[in-house]
């Protein structure tokens, strides 16, 4: 099945789909994306990240260039012509084309719209959470509104990179306070020696994951001892679970931080547990 690529308008081979050089994504990161999981042909939380997708496009003023209900029968689309079962659909949302200048394009100027979809190996992600995965620290050297999803990542991909180069799946923003502000793809959560699950409070540090909020849901709904606020990588090092979480890798059990493992070093209880139940409390479309 030849692949797909939806771009302003029209369903493109994917060796045919291209942005214009002037769209201000290409030259200024300046737009918004979204990841949705697809499982089974399905979109996971779709309602959800589109509420994202809309305050992200919000904040940085960019108009919504299609009615919601149009992008979802896109996303659908992309997904249904690209045959993923398993895998996510991309959407991104760029201010538009327009002659390079920093300040906004004339009024009238159309955002740009590309939609993707990857397949990506269940079994692939199985074997990855049954061992559990590496995770190194980094200073975070972030903009201060990581809470609006933007395309501007550059700190995460040289985060990202530097955690392959080391070994590790995943890098961990660490505050100038020495709290663990989020992956760099992902939300990040321990579990301490007294049942305590932590993440981060979702406010302009860290990017409110349409994961996390689905798994506060679950573990309101089962009475666990939950706390949303700062942790240390000292605390999470000496904690009894460690995870992440992302629309591409659900829940992640994390085993070792900068080379030390966490709890008894492999795939905690509770993580694994909650994994395996997310999608009973996740939404379909
Ligand atoms: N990443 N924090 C950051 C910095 C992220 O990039 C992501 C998602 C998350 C988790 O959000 P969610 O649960 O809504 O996926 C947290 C996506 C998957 C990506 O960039 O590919």
């Amino acid at each position: 099945m030849s692949r797909i690529a939806y771009v302003n308008g029209r369903y493109l081979p994917r060796s045919d789909a291209a942005v214009h050089i002037e769209d201000r994504g290409y030259q200024f990161a300046d737009g918004v994306y979204e990841v949705c999981e697809v499982r089974g042909g399905r979109l996971i939380d779709e309602r959800r990240h589109m509420e994202r997708l809309l305050r992200s496009l919000g904040e940085l003023r960019i108009p919504l260039p299609m009615p919601l209900s149009a992008l979802s029968i896109v996303m659908h689309e992309v997904v249904r012509r690209n045959g993923v079962r398993n895998g996510i659909v991309y959407l991104q949302i760029t201010r538009g084309v327009a002659r390079r200048d920093h300040a906004f394009p004339p009024a009238g100027t159309k955002p740009a719209v590309v939609v993707t979809a990857n397949r990506i190996d269940p079994e692939k992600n199985e074997k990855l959470a049954a061992d559990g995965v590496a995770v190194i620290t980094l200073p975070d050297n972030r903009w201060d509104r990581v809470d609006i999803k933007s395309i501007a990542l550059l700190p995460n991909v040289l985060a990202k990179q530097q955690a392959r180069e080391q070994g590790a799946r995943e890098a961990w923003f660490v505050a100038r306070d020495g709290t663990v502000t989020e992956g760099s793809s992902s939300n990040a959560w321990i579990v301490t020696r007294d049942n305590e699950v932590v993440t981060r409070q979702a406010d302009h540090a860290i990017l409110r994951g349409i994961t996390r909020t689905v798994l506060l849901d679950v573990l309101k709904s089962q009475n666990l001892k939950l706390s949303e606020r700062p942790f240390t990588v000292e605390e999470a090092q000496a904690a009894r679970e460690a995870f992440i979480t992302s629309a591409s890798q659900v829940v992640m059990p994390v085993v070792r931080i900068d080379g030390r493992p966490v709890g008894n070093g492999a795939p905690g209880l509770l993580a694994t547990a909650l994994r395996r139940d997310f999608h009973r409390f996740a939404e379909e479309s």
